[in-house]
């Protein structure tokens, strides 16, 4: 389908972010009031069918701090989230016009603020959005930063992130980003839960990293992560399952430089290899979420 600018109703926001507007830090503002009518309504579609899945599926944690989001109904003010978010870990987020520079982006998070993308994804991306957009960030990424664990580690990646840029070792931190944050699955007492924010805002990956027989799942392992390369055009072929978040807070909290060093020595590995003596953790029996 050929998107036209009608696509955007009566939004008087670009359609892709607009940098000019930024400040050094790459935040701006949201100007709440340039959302349309549709895009308000676009997410409310986004939001009532990502949170239906969200029972039995996502982690409790995720669960509880839903609701902090606010109404469901309508794109939500940033400011309002930072007020609740501030007294709840100390974090805020901030908007951004889109991607941001990496150090950038960790120089955010090593001072506690998220940067939420301020635009709404068009129509035809209902499905699939390979960018991040206002929806991802807000629905998949700030109900964790409710967690103080999550909170913690969130800001520890900032700060390693910056450590990463001056060892020339983003590649690496990026996959740790990447099987954690974004693609992250953990083990509860009733089975396998996702807390990735990619996994928790997409409608048919879900499932699929829970319950699917294709893909492999594999205990957390730093090394293992940081030498596991992604996809970012298709559903995982490898997760790693975390038992909590204090055990992914512990296991980062070292220092990286020498396992940087020992990790450029060894081979990368493929999205789906399995290493002698590697065993997968069994996926949750495909039943309705409930
Ligand atoms: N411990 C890491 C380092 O020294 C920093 C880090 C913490 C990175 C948590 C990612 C997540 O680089
Ligand atoms: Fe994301």
């Amino acid at each position: 389908m050929a998107v036209t600018p009608t696509t955007y109703g009566t939004s008087t926001r670009p359609p892709r972010g607009d940098y000019a507007a930024a400040r050094a830090d790459y935040t701006c503002e949201q100007e709440w009031s340039r959302y349309s009518a549709e895009e308000h309504a676009l997410y409310a579609r986004l939001y009532t069918r990502q949170a239906r899945q969200v029972p039995g599926q996502a982690c409790d944690e995720f669960i509880h701090a839903l609701r902090q989001l606010g109404s469901e109904r309508e794109i939500p003010r940033f400011e309002a989230i930072s007020a609740t978010l501030r007294r709840a870990t100390g974090w805020e987020i901030v908007a951004v016009p889109g991607l941001i520079p990496e150090r950038a982006f960790f120089a955010l998070l090593a001072s506690r603020r998220f940067p939420v993308t301020v635009w709404m994804r068009r129509p035809d991306e209902f499905d699939y959005i390979v960018e991040p957009d206002v929806f991802h960030d807000l629905f998949g990424h700030v109900p964790l930063l409710f967690n103080p664990v999550f909170a913690d580690y969130m800001q520890a990646f900032g700060a390693g992130g910056l450590k990463a840029h001056d060892l020339s070792a983003l590649e690496y931190l990026a996959r740790l980003y990447w099987y954690t944050v974004e693609f992250g699955v953990i083990t509860t007492p009733r089975g396998l839960r996702a807390y990735g924010a990619g996994i928790l805002s997409s409608v048919g990956e879900t499932a699929y990293a829970l319950t699917s027989m294709k893909p492999q799942r594999l205990s957390f392992d730093l090394e293992r992560v940081l030498r596991t390369p992604y996809k970012i055009d298709d559903f995982q072929h490898t997760y790693f399952v975390i038992e909590s978040f204090a055990q992914l807070f512990d296991a980062t909290a070292p220092d990286f430089t020498p396992t940087y060093r020992r990790v450029s020595a060894l081979p990368t590995l493929t999205v789906q290899d399995r290493l002698p003596g590697e065993r997968v953790v069994a996926p949750n029996p495909a039943i309705a979420p409930g």
